[in-house]
């Protein structure tokens, strides 16, 4: 059974490509199954710092294959840009990329059309990162979409799907009083992106399908995190993709024998980029302190994160949806030095005290957080030792999350780099 599966487990930011970079030594192929370059994955090694968007965050080791899957909503443009950085920052992409031929396009107008939804949406915007990813994804399931397949056809076909595909966001852009985009001079440029693209595309739910038959390893990575999920997320205030454990089978084309282990990314804290509710949200000067020493600031947009305490109903939701074999517990450094900290254990709601998480973002946001406070502790910003020498408290905090959880912390980051790490489980 070879593969290990990363999901977020809050609303995005967790930590997932430290986490997916950390564990790839023992895998071979790593496959980003969802979204596109709204996601920023950030791994931090000896040599510098790598921000990823649509690229694998795996990708950093030499043996490592890299898939960009069928579920992914891909921009061509962004991905270029992407795959540039990371060559000048002496990475060997040669050969080491492919992309699913099921992958769905991103174009200009999705990009255009995402902006004026939110602005269409008046008081009550997402804060989406304008990356087009909703109108690609709108596209896709009304299949009037654009794959990555396309740069295999004759130059003739590309330029007439391209065009045809373009005016049908025209239209829409005309409902919104917005001035045309000229099909012609996009459907040309895919054309001349054909010699480009076509060698970095590839069947690849066969491909990884053979790949397991030849017993490799995968590297399942999730963007976002399971409550920016589409189904199972604050909707409306959600991203437009599977971020959960389902995600990763329809969006990859491996199914659910080939799992071996789900770890769900959890931040020691909890931040939030964009709109939407968030109970435990500090809008004081503890979020502030976290917000600075986490640099919570959005490693796509720099916009900054809303940062607050742990919830534990949230997080319960979360691993359960995930069938969560290990959490991984990140930035516990940051939420270091302060005298107490809390957990959120319970919501009140309408008067009464509740344990489960409302799917409805108007009720969510009725919920005030009922806290459990604990004792703080300090933490040398350069500790190096097992989990047993990480301060009591520390431990308390962590054992407090995993049995109101009710899954096993089997990983622990206090640090963005890979040895401020801490392995409880088998790795
Ligand atoms: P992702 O989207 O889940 O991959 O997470 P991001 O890369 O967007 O954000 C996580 C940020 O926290 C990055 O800047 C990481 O380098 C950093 N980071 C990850 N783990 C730790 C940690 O344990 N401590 C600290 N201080 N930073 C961390
Ligand atoms: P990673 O993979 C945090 C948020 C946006 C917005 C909502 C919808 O780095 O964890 P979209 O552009 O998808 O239409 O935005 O989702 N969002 C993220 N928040 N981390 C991300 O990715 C995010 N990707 C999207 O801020 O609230
Ligand atoms: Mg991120």
């Amino acid at each position: 059974m070879p593969a290990t599966i990363i999901v977020g487990g809050q609303w995005g930011d967790e930590g997932k490509a430290k986490v997916v970079d950390y564990l790839m030594p023992k895998h071979d192929v790593v496959v980003r199954f969802q979204g596109g370059a709204n996601a920023g994955h950030t791994v931090v090694t000896d040599e510098g710092k790598y921000a990823f968007h649509q690229i694998p965050s795996g990708l950093l080791y030499p043996h490592v294959q890299a898939v960009l899957g069928n579920g992914m909503v891909v921009d061509p443009v962004a991905f270029l840009v992407e795959l540039e950085e990371l060559m000048s920052h002496g990475v060997n992409v040669e050969g080491r990329i492919l992309i699913s031929s099921s992958a769905h396009i991103v174009m200009q107008p999705h990009k255009v059309l995402d902006n004026l939804y939110e602005v269409d949406r008046n008081k009550e915007p997402i804060g989406s990162t304008g990356k087009g990813i909703g109108p690609a994804y709108c596209n896709k399931h009304s299949r009037k979409g654009l794959r990555m397949g396309v740069f295999r056809l004759p130059r003739e076909e590309i330029f007439e799907l391209v065009r045809s595909r373009v005016e049908d966001c025209n239209r829409l852009l005309e409902a919104y009083n917005a001035p045309p985009l000229s099909a012609e001079q996009i459907a040309t440029d895919f054309v001349n992106m054909k010699d480009i693209f076509a060698p970095f595309v590839v069947d690849t739910q066969p491909m990884l399908q053979e790949m397991r038959l030849e017993g490799r390893r995968f590297m399942l990575e999730g963007a976002q995190g399971a409550l920016l999920d589409i189904d199972h997320g604050t909707y409306p205030y959600v991203t437009s993709s599977s971020c959960t454990i389902g995600g990763a089978l329809t969006g990859s084309g491996l199914n659910i024998k080939d799992v071996e282990r789900v770890i769900g990314i959890f931040k020691a804290y909890t931040t939030r980029v964009g709109n939407g509710p968030f109970p435990t949200e500090l809008k004081d000067d503890i979020g502030e302190d976290l917000r600075e020493k986490g640099r919570e600031y959005g490693t796509t947009t720099g916009r900054p994160r809303r940062c607050g305490w742990f919830d534990v109903v949230a997080a319960r939701y979360s691993a359960r949806l995930n069938g969560l074999d290990d959490i991984a517990l990140t930035k516990l450094d940051v939420i270091s030095g302060f005298d107490t900290v809390k957990i959120c254990t319970h919501y009140e709601l309408d008067g009464k005290r509740v344990d489960r998480f409302p799917l409805e973002a108007s009720m969510l946001e009725a919920c005030t957080p009922i806290y459990e406070e604990l004792s703080g502790w300090e933490l040398d910003p350069a500790y190096s030792g097992s989990y047993e020498e990480l301060p009591k408290k520390a431990r308390t905090y962590v054992e407090y999350i995993e049995n109101e959880v009710g899954v096993k912390v089997g990983f622990i980051s206090h640090g963005p780099e890979r040895k401020s790490t801490i392995v409880r489980e088998k790795a």
